[in-house]
């Protein structure tokens, strides 16, 4: 992949890159397209990476289908399907690994201790390997895209994170590749959690600008689901990831976690959002 690539970067072709763990959705298909519009080569990489999950997590279970997803990916036009094996990745004796400190402790990271150092890891070896122009990420893992940012800064990588919306199913629920865990039932029931951002997003339209009464509008609705266990409501800045008491002029996001049977689904919405 690496000797592709820096083949193409002399033919001073740009290179996009949408890295993915396969199981692929209109979500990541979304990325696949925009990398399309943007870039000479379109690069997608299919690695479902163990550091990334936690003991108990679903690594072994989680679905892996890469015939169905190259053939997707063909009709979209993808160049590379970058489907490394574990030892490709993490070669024998690996034992570097990168941390962004701070904004891999809240949410999602204190829920899921190590997850961000595992995605941190994964993506710096990617972009590496790719040294793409550049790189596509999913609103939906809001934290994650803050956390890439950062890395990208911080490890002065060239590549420039572009960011795409939220793809959702009609009623609303983020797509995700473990929507697939859902019974029928319990998947129109998830929705709510997408009303529930929607109102707060609606108050927040009409001027509330108080960050915890933004978050028990959305706790409230989520609550209201029977099925619905929240692990958080939270509001934060939107990059610093920050909490905010008043949002007045911030770029801020509201992040959810809700469990649904054993699922745990996340989605996020953007407050303020800056063009
Ligand atoms: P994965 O969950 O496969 O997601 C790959 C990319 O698709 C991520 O950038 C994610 O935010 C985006 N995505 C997923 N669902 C989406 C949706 N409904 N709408 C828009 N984008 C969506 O995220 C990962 O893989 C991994 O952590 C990875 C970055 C590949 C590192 O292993």
């Amino acid at each position: 992949m690496a000797s592709i690539v820096r083949k193409l970067r002399r033919e001073n072709k740009t290179v996009g890159f949408v890295p993915t763990m396969g199981a692929l959705h209109a979500g990541h298909l979304s990325l696949v397209k925009e990398s399309r519009q943007m870039s000479d080569v379109v690069v997608v990489s299919i690695f479902v990476n163990p550091t990334q999950f936690g003991r108990g997590e679903d690594f072994e279970k989680y679905p892996r289908d890469l015939t169905t997803d190259a053939g997707m990916l063909a009709d979209y036009g993808v160049d590379y399907v970058f489907a490394p094996e574990r030892d490709e990745v993490y070669v024998e004796g690996y034992s570097t690994f990168v941390t962004v400190e701070g904004l891999a402790d809240s949410l999602e990271g204190a829920s899921r201790p190590g997850h961000f150092r595992g995605v941190a890891t994964v993506v710096t070896i990617l972009l590496n390997t790719i040294r793409p122009d550049f790189a596509f990420f999913g609103q939906k893992d809001g934290q994650q895209v803050a956390i890439v940012k950062r890395l990208t800064k911080d490890l002065g990588f060239e590549t420039e994170i572009v960011v795409s919306p939220t793809v959702r199913e009609e009623s609303g629920l983020a797509m995700s590749s473990r929507n697939a865990y859902l019974g029928a039932e319990t998947r129109e029931k998830a929705s709510v959690i997408f009303r529930a951002l929607r109102e707060a997003k609606i108050a927040f339209k009409n001027g509330e600008r108080n960050a915890s009464r933004l978050a028990e509008i959305a706790r409230k609705i989520i609550e209201s689901e029977p099925l619905a266990e929240i692990d958080y409501v939270s509001v934060v800045e939107r990059d610093s990831l920050a909490s905010v008491d008043n949002i007045e002029d911030k770029e801020a996001m509201i992040a959810v976690a809700v469990r649904f049977g054993g699922v745990r689904l996340i989605d996020n919405v953007i407050l303020n959002r800056k063009q």
